[in-house]
């Protein structure tokens, strides 16, 4: 399971966060969906600051890892101690 990416972001700036995975850098938008049914979720950043974007696409905070990723791997590995 991928795990989130560290992004810097500037303060009022507007990103598009990357919802089909195809980008080059897995999380902000490059235009590569064209031609998919995704379309990049548009936010703008609160402060100037690192933050962690989800590159596993299962976080439930729109672009911003959430652990989901983290769950997933417990969830996966579980049948492993059958
Ligand atoms: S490149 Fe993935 S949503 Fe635009």
């Amino acid at each position: 399971m991928p795990h989130p990416v560290k992004t810097y972001l500037n303060k009022g700036e507007t990103y598009q966060f990357c919802n089909c995975g195809k980008s080059a850098d897995g999380v902000l938008c490059d235009g590569s969906h064209k031609g998919t049914k995704f379309i990049p979720t548009e936010f703008i950043a609160t402060r100037n600051s690192e933050f962690l974007l989800c590159l596993c696409k299962k976080t439930t905070c729109t672009w911003q890892c959430d652990g989901a990723h983290a769950k997933r791997e417990q969830l996966d590995l579980s049948f492993l101690s059958d």
